[in-house]
């Protein structure tokens, strides 16, 4: 048993514009962070995942850095963010950096003298490139539609971006690159930050000669994933900058990796690899998904049996080996109560059991902002109030497509990003008390019921639930490093797993939907020694536990027995 802190560590997620507003201008800032940290600290939370605040012209909320080593306008200055730091660590909360390493913002200085004439030193810092006939070079698309190319009239040639075409890619194929992202990622670090999730992380390789895609539809572009996707030199790389840089800090790293399975995980995650300690998977957040990879919009229902298959199997595959990162939702993600429970009959009930399935798992467990209250999708009436980028390009896509407005519409109030954007409900005050002024996005209108200040209030509320599971975490070791084993695998209704350390056995029971299904406990479990940890529904003498019972809709129970 390989123990170490992030293992145990609970992490909190804040997408700053969208926490709290201290100015009024409708922008979160770091100055709301800070007012929140004594919030956090209760709730039990040991790291905060800080999504961009580097300067940026906000082409993608963040994400297209214009310079990493200053802090966006809009969210403070460098002297907050010091602050920011040294609260945090005075409170033994630690500091999780979001860093963009596969692009910059098309106006980060790099890019500006990149594109300024072929023969700039610094033109192969990104990849440029012209097409046979004038044409892009190859027929990738774009993570945010249309094609990965764009062409730039100054030297009539094109430069790639998998995001938005204000997200130039780098070329991670030259040294000088590498070396200012490593010289920049020590500049953090030596500040003191404690950690790192790297965005995009899978993509900063592209196949050698930039080959076309398959195109069996004959599309103009195609989503040629594995073109740019968990290559090879991927390794190469993120193993230099772990020997050269981070080996020398006691940091936790997460990548963002999509297009893998749990053995190839383990080329970044492995013990042995000296990459990154853990990776975000993308496989459960592909279940309702018609084309696996690719087409996040194709929506179709997603079901229990697959669930159970895509955790069981990074349970069992990363156990001893690596270590997993574990969450239903993100700032890129819809809301998971709305997703994978039912918020509106039983809201509350379902929050608590997704959580729980989430907190008892093998592997570091995330926890979205106003996850910890049950916050809901969005549904906005028309296409104004959105603000995301590849919510707004696959609208704008769909209706040249000669698609029905109202059509797309329902897609988008599933999957946009933006269902995870929509401010902090912190209580009933106008704006649910993010902003003074008008809120960038628009508030979801159900803070009357949904709010952080009524929830502290309710002894009953999803937000104690989260309180709960984060204080057994640091009470059992069972719930850290127990191995993970899956019990009724063919129930297409409940959720049924051990997890065992020594004599300890946990079992966790989850009832996924809204119906009443009966369970049967298999018979060799030690049900005499039985102590109910936690639980959403009151359970007290004919509803315990037996051999044989009927569990209520979306009922959650974790049980303490001896193995
Ligand atoms: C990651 C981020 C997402 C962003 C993209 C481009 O997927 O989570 O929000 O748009 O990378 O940086
Ligand atoms: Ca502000």
């Amino acid at each position: 048993m390989n123990k170490k802190w992030w293992k145990e560590s609970v992490v909190y997620q804040i997408y700053p514009i969208s926490f709290l507003d201290t100015n009024g201008d409708g922008i979160g800032d770091l100055r709301g962070i800070m007012s929140k940290l004594d919030y956090l600290k209760d709730l039990g939370i040991d790291v905060i995942w800080i999504c961009p605040i580097y300067k940026s012209p906000n082409h993608d909320n963040g994400y297209d850095i214009s310079d990493y080593q200053d802090i966006m306008k809009e969210f403070g200055t460098m002297d907050d963010f010091d602050l920011l730091l040294r609260e945090a660590h005075a409170r033994g909360l630690k500091i999780m950096m979001d860093l963009v390493l596969n692009h910059t913002s098309d106006e980060h200085p790099w890019f500006i003298e990149s594109r300024s004439s072929k023969d700039n030193p610094k033109r192969d810092y990104y990849i440029w490139r012209k097409g046979k006939n004038g044409g892009p070079p190859n027929n990738w698309e774009s993570y945010f539609s249309g094609s990965v190319w764009k062409y730039d009239e100054t030297t009539d040639e094109y430069y790639m971006h998998l995001y938005s075409k204000h997200q130039p890619d780098l070329n991670w194929e030259n040294q000088r690159v590498i070396d200012g992202m490593h010289e920049m990622v020590e500049w953090w670090l030596k500040k003191g930050v404690d950690g790192f999730r790297f965005d995009a992380i899978a993509h900063i390789v592209k196949a050698a000669g930039l080959p076309d895609g398959d195109n069996p539809n004959h599309l103009p572009t195609v989503r040629a994933y594995d073109l740019f996707s968990n290559l090879e030199n991927v390794h190469t790389l993120l193993n230099n900058l772990y020997e050269r840089v981070l080996f020398h800090y006691d940091i936790m790293t997460v990548g963002e990796t999509s297009g893998l399975g749990p053995e190839q995980a383990l080329s970044y995650v492995g013990d042995t690899r000296n990459e990154l300690n853990m990776v975000f998977q993308f496989e459960h957040m592909q279940l309702d998904a018609a084309s696996g990879g690719s087409g996040k919009w194709n929506i179709r229902p997603w079901n229990l049996l697959e669930l159970k298959k895509v955790m069981s199997n990074w349970q069992t595959v990363l156990h001893e080996q690596g270590w997993n990162a574990n969450y239903w939702c993100n700032h890129d993600q819809p809301r998971s109560v709305s997703r994978f429970g039912d918020d509106t009959r039983y809201r509350v009930e379902s929050a608590k059991m997704l959580a729980t399935f989430i907190h008892m798992l093998e592997g570091t467990p995330y926890i979205y902002q106003g996850e910890e209250i049950g916050m809901t999708n969005i549904a906005f009436q028309s296409i104004d109030d959105y603000r995301d980028v590849e919510t707004l390009n696959f609208y704008e896509e769909q209706m040249n497509e000669g698609v029905p407005e109202e059509k797309i519409m329902q897609v988008i109030w599933k999957k946009s990003r933006d269902n995870a954007r929509t401010p902090m409900q912190w209580n009933i005050s106008e704006e649910a008390g993010f902003t003074k002024g008008r809120p960038w996005i628009r508030v979801n209108s159900n803070y009357a019921l949904i709010n952080v200040e009524d929830a502290l209030k309710d002894p009953d509320s999803i937000y104690y639930h989260y309180k709960k599971l984060i204080a057994l975490r640091k009470e059992h070791e069972v719930i850290v490093y127990g191995k993970y084993e899956l019990l009724l695998a063919d129930d297409e209704e409940i959720y049924v797993y051990t997890r065992t350390l020594g004599g300890s056995r946990l079992l966790v029971i989850l009832n996924f939907f809204g119906n009443e299904p009966e369970l049967t406990l298999p018979h060799d479990l030690n049900l005499d020694t039985r102590e109910l940890l936690v639980s959403n529904y009151p359970v007290k003498g004919d509803d315990d536990l037996s051999q044989t019972f009927r569990l209520r809709p979306y009922e959650a129970r974790v049980y303490m027995l001896k193995a």
